[in-house]
């Protein structure tokens, strides 16, 4: 069903299990909102508890470590998440690019663990302010999107997801325009055409993340080649983050 749109919830490093109660009630609504893929990426912490209550939406984890079980104090590893109920990684995410120095070669390895356990991967890709102004945004991202994919990747339509973010649009509330979203995600799709054939690279879903809200989700969906939004604040509770899977909802009863 990947010509679903598909809504991903990142928490980033928040929730208890006091929120266990908005992801309870994200997925009794999305029962009724079949029209959307509905899934959420919670805290390590919680991917249990979630899953124990998700009857419909999908769970995922917000990283994972590349090796197998072993001598790895505070690591979590791609078949521990897989167990505890994630059907997919959040992986490249910038934030953690950023605050614990992942490269590519990293992610790609990180990719590659995901895969074995058998979940699905959600790549993040995103250039820097200063990249944009120099008006190399597209090159950064495709380059990094090449260099981040793991080695081999059989069905991904299946297996992957990619999540455009622009670094600078992330908890800023500023998002690039509708036009410039659709470039870089046109260009992004050129990438997935040239690397997986036109059928696979074509049926890749690729995400717009960075500020969405329930009030601007549907420009930025309506989006050429918006498959979905990654959200990270606005996932927090189910009344905001409702706000943008209804709004994926009606963008589906539009005729195109
Ligand atoms: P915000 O929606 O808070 O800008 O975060 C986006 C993000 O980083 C999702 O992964």
């Amino acid at each position: 069903m990947a010509d679903r749109p598909y809504i991903v919830g990142n928490w980033k490093m928040n929730g208890t299990r006091a929120m266990l109660s908005q992801a309870r009630s994200i997925d009794r609504a999305a029962q009724n909102l079949m029209k959307v893929e509905v899934a959420l990426a919670p805290p390590y912490t919680l991917i249990h508890p979630v899953h124990r209550e998700a009857e419909q939406i999908g769970v995922g984890a917000q990283d994972c470590h590349p090796g197998e079980d072993g001598p790895h104090t505070g690591d979590i590893s791609a078949s521990m998440v897989a167990d505890a109920g994630a059907k997919f990684v959040i992986l490249g995410h910038s934030e953690r690019r950023q605050d614990h120095g992942e490269t590519n070669t990293l992610i790609r390895e990180k990719g590659a663990s995901a895969l074995e356990a058998g979940m699905r991967i959600l790549l993040c890709v995103g250039e820097s302010e200063e990249t944009r102004d120099e008006g190399k945004a597209e090159s950064f991202v495709t380059r990094q999107l090449k260099a981040s994919l793991p080695e081999t990747l059989d069905n991904p339509e299946e297996s992957l997801t990619v999540a455009y973010e622009p670094i600078w649009a992330i908890g800023t509330g500023r998002t690039p325009t509708v036009e410039d979203i659709g470039a870089m995600h046109c260009a992004i799709r050129a990438t997935l055409v040239e690397l997986y054939g036109e059928e696979q690279g074509q049926a890749v879903r690729i995400l717009y993340g960075g500020s969405v809200n329930a009030d601007n989700a549907r420009d930025l969906l309506a989006a050429d080649e918006v498959g979905g939004a990654l959200v990270g604040g606005a996932s927090l509770t189910a009344e905001s983050f409702l706000g943008i899977v209804i709004a994926a909802a009606e963008l589906q009863d539009q005729p195109a």
